[in-house]
């Protein structure tokens, strides 16, 4: 049975005699010249994908060696190679039929590295290969997954079992599952990993621990992973001795800037520094009277001439009963435009809040043009259900990427702001909170490898789809059947959505459980804070439902460029599925659906839920053509997605019914 340990990397023989005899033709040997350790790397895993796929060994020969009658695959670094992008695109790589040969060529031996992974591609998605030309090169620089991790083996907001990261057993034993881990990523195009919870302990920058996190870049690197460390702000006073952490205190400076010397001599292509400072009661800068950019140029500084960066957080917000937690990183962080150092880049998440099912893109974005924007997104469901929900995340991603935040005219889309193309930027980088722990399957959920799949295919090249990307994920890890895969990816492509219908449909958000993030908990009303409130969030009254941030309100609307307030802050222009972002709307209110908003409130939990029993239909249906135990697996999963989903439903419609006083209108009304 397959456990889900071996991710999309399946490479099992191909069954279809025809195709697997003509990939045999074109692959009779390897040659891999130069001394390149990711090259080598490169070698290895094509070796093994092959040997796999075609039932039969390719030997790796050198040039000389290689027969003048046979057809093989060439991997060449070339500093020259012809790959999309500029002369500083190092990433690239270029596959291309040169006489009865397959070249894969790139910059670097991650260029090749990464072609060979999209050779791999083709087969195990059995595209054909003869005359084979083409070439691609990540839109987006840094390319990093962020974990959550924690030094005694919990992951915060993890689903999938405990930390991967054994800090017990490093350096001394490498557990042969670092080694898969950076394969699967490498194979998507991750080049870095923050190896910690941005709730950081100091720990990670003893020389105890840099020993441990030496030992884990050392099995990264040959898959041209680099590895990052998030940083607890006072480790100065922590574990230096020191009485400050003032960014500006001189001691404070000479502090970080021999640890980071003391990081590099120990990881001489150290990534760099993740910072959560002044959020969510992590000390930072202001604590001094300092601001973000006097802390994260501090750090940059420290940095030096190495080639490292500072990913600084935005995602900041004060307990504040007045205001709207909506604004608060935008009006901390918009000022600082232009303040920070180049090695600077300013970390977002997708949306304002925190992670919903559903935001607005960040006012932040478009807003700092003189500033390079990390796009961080959740791979974790922390609000979408852990890891017993099916959600497929990418058209959530996709939501985002595409959203025009039309600051420099129509077409300033998000993605152009992270890829740093609309304002002309070096640096470009994008995150994703890990979903990986250490459960057989890595995810938890089995299709949550999804996720990880698709957040690394759209960090290399956003303008995929999300259909596109559920497509060969799909063929890559679950099936090949035509049928199947069509049902399945119809499945993904919908599950965001239905999600959000029958938890927090028409622009809800925040209404989660308190603390754990799960199930429905709308009426809560007190948590030491109001912005841990639900009830901050929906404004439920007798009135009618949401959030109003027009200019009557909390004006957070007046972040946004003129065009995106225009078609936001109207009710009756806005988009029903951010509707309740922006507006306080009357019960009775007649929607563009033709329903009322309390009629549309319920049709949509209760559609949404009934769609619960459509993907389990529709799951069923593939049962003969995917493995029987992750059939299994995901059908108990889907099983309690379909009673949760009733306990979403109907704890937010008996709940909401208390203020709108209306009848839960046909067909959905219970029989009297
Ligand atoms: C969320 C999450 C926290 C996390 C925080 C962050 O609020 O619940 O656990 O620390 O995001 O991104 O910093």
């Amino acid at each position: 049975a397959d456990d889900g340990y071996r991710l999309w990397l399946k490479y099992d023989l191909i069954t279809d005699v025809a195709q697997r005899n003509a990939y045999r033709q074109a692959a009779q040997y390897i040659v891999a010249e130069g001394n390149s350790a990711v090259l080598k790397t490169a070698a290895a895993e094509l070796q093994r994908g092959l040997q796999g796929l075609l039932g039969q060994p390719v030997p790796l020969v050198t040039k000389g060696e290689s027969n003048s009658t046979k057809r093989g695959i060439l991997l060449l670094i070339s500093p020259t190679a012809n790959v999309p992008g500029t002369a500083q695109t190092q990433d690239g790589y270029r596959i291309l039929t040169q006489g009865r040969n397959l070249v894969v060529t790139g910059r670097s031996g991650a260029g090749v590295l990464y072609g060979v992974y999209a050779l791999l591609r083709q087969l195990q998605t059995q595209q054909p290969v003869a005359n084979l030309a083409t070439a691609s090169s990540p839109r987006i620089q840094y390319r990093l997954l962020n974990h959550w991790d924690n030094p005694n083996g919990t992951v915060e907001r993890g689903y999938a079992g405990s930390s991967i990261w054994k800090w017990y057993e490093l350096p001394e034993r490498l557990d042969p599952r670092y080694t898969d881990y950076a394969r699967a990523n490498a194979s998507i195009g991750i080049n870095g990993v923050a190896i910690n919870n941005v709730n950081a302990s100091a720990r990670y920058l003893t020389p105890e621990y840099l020993q441990k996190v030496k030992a884990l870049a050392g099995v990264f690197r040959p898959y041209g992973i680099r590895v990052y460390l998030s940083v607890f702000w006072a480790a100065p006073k922590v574990i230096g001795g020191l009485k400050t952490s003032d960014p500006l205190d001189p001691q404070v400076k000479q502090w970080w800037a021999a640890r980071t010397a003391e990081i590099y001599k120990t990881i001489p292509d150290f990534g760099g520094f993740l910072v959560k400072a002044n959020s969510e009661g992590e000390p930072g800068p202001q604590d001094y009277g300092r601001n973000h950019a006097d802390g994260a140029n501090m750090l940059a500084e420290a940095l030096g001439q190495h080639d490292g960066i500072v990913m600084w957080r935005a995602f900041v917000y004060k307990a504040n009963s007045k205001g709207d937690r909506f604004k608060e990183a935008y009006e901390e962080f918009k000022p600082l435009d232009g303040k920070f150092s180049p090695k600077v880049l300013v970390q977002v998440k997708n949306g304002p809040i925190d992670f919903q099912s559903r935001e607005p893109f960040h006012p932040l974005f478009g807003a700092m043009p003189k500033t390079p924007l990390v796009l961080e997104v959740q791979l974790t469901q922390e609000y979408l259900g852990f890891a017993t929900h099916l959600v497929y995340l990418a058209p959530l991603f996709k939501e985002c990427l595409d959203f025009d935040t039309q600051t420099k005219g129509p077409g300033s889309t998000v993605a152009k702001v992270v890829d740093g193309s609309l304002d002309q930027h070096l640096l470009s980088g994008i995150a994703g909170v890990a979903n990986i722990g250490s459960d057989r399957n890595w995810t938890g959920h089995p299709m949550g490898q999804a996720n990880w799949y698709a957040f690394g295919r759209l960090a290399w090249d956003h303008s995929l789809t999300a259909a596109a990307i559920a497509t060969e994920w799909t063929k890559m890890t679950l099936t090949r059947e035509p049928k199947a895969v069509a049902t399945i990816v119809d499945l993904m492509g919908q599950s965001r959505d239905i999600y959000v219908r029958y938890t927090t449909p028409l622009g809800l958000h925040h209404i989660m459980g308190q603390n754990i993030h799960y199930g429905p908990e709308p009426w809560l009303a007190e948590a030491g804070r109001p912005d841990w409130t639900a009830v901050y969030y929906h404004k439920a009254d007798s009135m009618g439902l949401g959030f109003n941030r027009t200019a009557t309100g909390s004006n957070a609307l007046a972040l946004y460029s003129p065009g995106v307030q225009k078609q936001w802050g109207d009710p009756k222009t806005c988009p029903p599925n951010y509707l309740l972002w922006f507006h306080h709307v009357g019960w009775k209110q007649p929607l563009p659906t033709g329903r009322t908003l309390w009629n549309e409130l319920v049709t949509r939990y209760y559609t949404g839920a009934d769609s619960v029993t459509w993907m389990q239909q529709r799951w069923a249906s593939v049962k003969p053509a995917v493995d029987p135990a992750l059939h299994t697996d995901v059908t108990a999963r889907l099983q309690i997605q379909r009673q949760e989903a009733l306990w979403w439903r109907d704890a937010c419609v008996l709940y909401f019914q208390t203020y709108s006083k209306q009848p839960i209108p046909a067909p959905f009304a219970p029989p009297t």
